[in-house]
C-alpha cells in the first residue's frame, strides 16, 4: 500500500462529552461515548494522517497512535482543542459540548434543606468553541495558523430527517466551518450506540454525501470528504 490520502496531514479531533461541575460531586453532563470520535481517528491514521486527539469524557479508551490530550469542562476544551489545532491541516469538532454551564460551583456538596425548599440552578451559556475558533482565524488572516479546514457535527434530535438539509444548511452559514456532519440522536439512537447515519454538507455547495452503517464507516465517509477537499484546496 502507498502512502495514504493523509500522509503528511495532522488532523485534530475533539472525542467525547463535556462536564460542567455543579459541586464536587455532581455535575452537568450528555451522552456522548466518543465512539464517533474514536472511529474517525483510526480512520485518519489509517489514511496516514498525524492525529491530535482532544478527549473529554469518553466510555471507551483513545485509540492507540494518536497524540493525547485531555478536557472535563467546555472551557479545558476550548484551551486544548485551540492547542492541537495551531498548525493543524483540519480540525473535526466531534465533541458533544455542554451548552451551558451552571452559573456558579458550590465548593461543598450541595444538601438538602431543613425547609423542603426545591432547589433551583441557574445555567449560563458556554462559549460556542468551533465559532470562536473560526472567528479567531478570521480575525489573524493568511498569517494564522488555524486549520483551513474545519468540520462540525450537528446532533438533531427529532425532526432532522425533514428538515436535515435546510436546517444543516443554516447551521453550516452560522458556524462558519467548511463541512457539517449532521445526524440524528435521541434516547436510543447514535449516542453510545456502533450505528450511525449522518449527512456532510459542505460550505462551497458541493453535493451532500449521505453516510449510513457502522461509526467506523461513516468516519471512513467522513474521512474520505476531508481529504477531498483538502485535495482542492479548501478556501
Ligand atoms: O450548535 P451545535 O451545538 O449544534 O453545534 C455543534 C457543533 O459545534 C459540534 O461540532 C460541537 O463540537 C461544536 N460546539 C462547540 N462549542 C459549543 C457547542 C458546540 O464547539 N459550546
Amino acid at each position: 500500500a502507498g502512502p495514504g490520502p493523509l500522509a503528511g496531514k495532522v488532523v485534530a479531533i475533539s472525542a467525547g462529552g463535556t462536564r460542567e461541575p455543579l459541586d464536587p460531586v455532581r455535575y452537568l453532563g450528555n451522552r456522548s461515548s466518543g465512539r464517533q470520535g474514536i472511529a474517525l481517528a483510526k480512520a485518519a491514521l489509517v489514511a496516514g494522517a498525524t492525529v491530535r486527539f482532544i478527549a473529554a469524557h469518553m466510555d471507551l479508551p483513545a485509540p492507540e497512535g494518536v497524540e493525547l490530550s485531555t478536557a472535563s469542562t467546555a472551557a479545558q476544551l476550548q484551551g486544548a482543542v485551540t492547542e492541537a489545532a495551531r498548525g493543524a491541516d483540519v480540525l473535526i469538532m466531534s465533541a458533544a459540548v455542554a451548552d451551558f454551564r451552571p452559573a456558579e460551583y458550590v465548593g461543598s456538596k450541595i444538601k438538602k434543606s431543613d425547609d423542603h425548599a426545591d432547589p433551583v440552578i441557574t445555567l449560563v451559556r458556554n462559549p460556542d468553541i468551533l465559532a470562536m475558533l473560526i472567528a479567531q482565524r478570521a480575525a489573524e488572516g493568511v498569517a494564522g495558523d488555524l486549520p483551513p479546514l474545519v468540520v462540525g457535527f450537528a446532533a438533531e434530535t427529532g425532526d432532522a430527517e425533514a428538515g436535515v438539509l435546510e436546517y444543516g444548511a443554516a447551521k453550516l452559514a452560522r458556524k462558519g466551518c467548511e463541512m457539517l456532519v449532521v445526524n440524528e440522536v435521541g434516547e436510543n439512537l447514535t449516542f453510545g450506540t456502533d450505528e450511525n447515519t449522518v449527512t456532510i454538507l459542505f460550505a462551497d455547495g458541493a453535493e451532500p454525501v449521505h453516510a449510513s452503517g457502522s461509526k467506523d464507516q461513516v468516519a471512513s465517509s467522513v474521512i474520505e470528504a476531508v481529504a477531498g477537499a483538502l485535495g482542492e484546496g479548501t478556501r
